[in-house]
Formats: C-alpha cells, sequence, structure tokens
C-alpha cells in the first residue's frame, strides 16, 4: 500500500469527469487499497480517485468504526428530500460550507470483486458522503453547490481542516 498526497481544488484532475472502470482487477484493488491508506492518515470518512490524482471512477467510504468499503462506477440512481449540512473536503483544507443535500440516497456500482451493489442511507453522514463522493467523479466539488459564496468559511487556525466528517 502507498500513502498517496491528495490533490488540492486548483488541480485539474478534480474538475475532469473521472473514467469509467472496465474491468474490476487488481490493479483496481491495488488504488482501493491506497486510496483508504490515504483517507484514513488524511482523518476524511470519503476519498474518491481523483484526490489522489487517478482519473477513475473509484470511490472509497469508511464511515467512523465501520469496515470501509469500495464503491466502482458509481451512480446515485435515487434521492429525494433536502436538508442543509455543513460539509467539508480533503481537496479544500481549512474550509467549510453549509448547503442543499438529499435525505435519502440510493447508489448503484461495483464492489470490489466486481458485483453490483446497492447502497441506500438516509439522514446521515453516509447519505451525504454517497452524494459527495459520487460528486468527486464527475468533476464536482461541495464548493460548486453553495448557493452564496458567504455559504464558505474559513476555520481557524488556517490549515487545520482535519476533523470528523471531512471526505
Ligand atoms: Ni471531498
Amino acid at each position: 500500500m502507498t500513502i498517496r498526497p491528495i490533490r488540492y481544488l486548483g488541480d485539474p484532475v478534480l474538475r475532469r469527469p473521472a473514467k469509467k472502470v472496465s474491468r474490476v482487477d487488481d490493479s483496481i484493488r491495488r488504488l482501493i487499497a491506497d486510496m483508504t491508506e490515504s483517507m484514513y492518515l488524511a482523518q476524511g470518512v470519503g476519498i474518491a480517485a481523483p484526490q489522489i490524482g487517478v482519473g477513475l471512477r473509484v470511490v472509497v467510504i469508511g464511515m467512523p468504526d465501520e469496515e470501509p468499503f469500495a464503491l466502482i462506477n458509481p451512480v446515485v440512481i435515487k434521492r429525494s428530500g433536502e436538508r442543509r449540512l455543513d460539509e467539508g473536503c480533503l481537496s479544500v483544507p481549512g474550509y467549510r460550507g453549509s448547503l442543499t443535500r438529499s435525505i435519502a440516497v440510493t447508489v448503484k456500482a461495483l464492489d470490489e470483486d466486481g458485483r453490483e451493489i446497492r447502497v441506500k442511507s438516509e439522514g446521515d453522514l453516509l447519505a451525504q458522503a454517497l452524494e459527495h463522493e459520487t460528486d468527486h467523479v464527475n468533476g464536482l466539488l461541495y464548493v460548486d453547490r453553495l448557493d452564496a459564496k458567504t455559504d464558505l468559511v474559513k476555520l481557524e487556525p488556517a490549515g487545520a481542516h482535519v476533523r470528523d466528517g471531512d471526505d
């Protein structure tokens, strides 16, 4: 496993829609292992491959006290409701923003054995992470979803972004 540096806002890899994974093989499983390590080191609860510079549609989610899992080629197939949330991102260190997310989210994807899975969550951090990480593989960041620039808040001290809920 290799820890890979996190890419930050301004890096074009975060803005390119990532490529679909055509075959789930050992190279993808190695990527997932690297992403998982990099996510935990940065104290995130989710990470997408473009955040370590890899333009593939691969996401890892690691909720506190739960086993991490991968989503390959994730697509949000159902969402409902709206709620206001506070959000951060490993690629936008030192900031938090408030934005509107769905209450219930269902994602269809492949797992790391290439089997089709569905992950559904409602009203919790996982539902938020499913939307946040699927946005990443589409080249979107949460800052794109703010209603106003004033919804973005700089944390003090500058750079102290590592806390629960950053993904
Ligand atoms: Ni993020």
